[in-house]
């Protein structure tokens, strides 16, 4: 049976992720393509559990990004071998909100943890099972906050860091995606023009995925 895709839509909060996610599931939905989506950190309970203790950790200042690092690695291997493994093995693509790519921008450049160890560990617990694509949704540090502001209930302590570390996020993922991190396919788009145009260029990007 041919493997289902594994795609990562990736980008700091309020970069439309989730309405994209969204969009691209009808897409592929009606072009008869079976799919699955998911999130990280979290996806199945145990890991969810584990999103959890990291948000109350980060929120009370007790952790840094070593444990981080830690943790979201080990919410991200019960994931992959719950959902995302025997899904892909049975032809069903998996198109995802963030993966370790995640952790390479946010513990990596903007909490300054060890990329070298990022790398490595992410050899580990991804194994085999690498993303077939990261589908970057670019916007810049101000657009993200505005939107972010809009928001009525936000329980994410890594959105509540200021402007400067935005920044850095904005900036790693620029140049994980310029680097092509990871040994990685990305595709930036440009998420600050009109959500209908953000989605024409993502059935594009789709496109050129499935044809493969
Ligand atoms: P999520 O609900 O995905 O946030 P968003 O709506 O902003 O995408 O929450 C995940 C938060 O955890 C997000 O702020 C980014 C952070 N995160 C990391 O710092 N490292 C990681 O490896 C992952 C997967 C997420």
């Amino acid at each position: 049976m041919e493997r289902g895709k594994f795609i990562v839509f990736e980008g700091v909060g309020g970069s439309g992720k989730t309405t994209q996610i969204k969009h691209a599931k009808e897409y592929l939905q009606e072009k008869g393509i079976r799919l699955l989506v998911t999130r990280e950190p979290g996806g199945v309970e145990s890991a969810e559990k584990i999103r959890e203790l990291i948000f109350n950790l980060k929120e009370k200042n007790l952790i840094g990004p070593e444990g981080q690092v830690a943790l979201f690695f080990a919410a991200r291997k019960l994931w992959l071998d719950e959902v995302v493994t025997p899904n892909i093995s049975e032809g069903v693509s998996i198109l995802t909100d963030r993966s370790h790519t995640s952790t390479a921008a946010y513990q990596g450049y903007a909490e300054g943890g060890d990329m070298n160890q990022i790398i490595e560990i992410s050899k580990v617990v991804m194994d085999e099972h690498l993303p077939d694509a990261v589908i970057l949704l670019d916007v810049n540090a101000q657009c993200a906050i505005q939107r972010k502001s809009k928001e009525q209930k936000d329980n994410d302590p890594f959105d509540k860091e200021g402007i400067e570390y935005m920044q850095k996020l904005v900036n790693a993922y620029r140049e994980m995606a310029r680097d092509n991190w990871g040994g990685l396919d990305w595709f930036v788009v440009d998420g600050e023009v009109s959500v209908k145009q953000v989605s024409q260029e993502i059935s594009r990007i789709l496109d050129k995925i499935f044809e493969k």
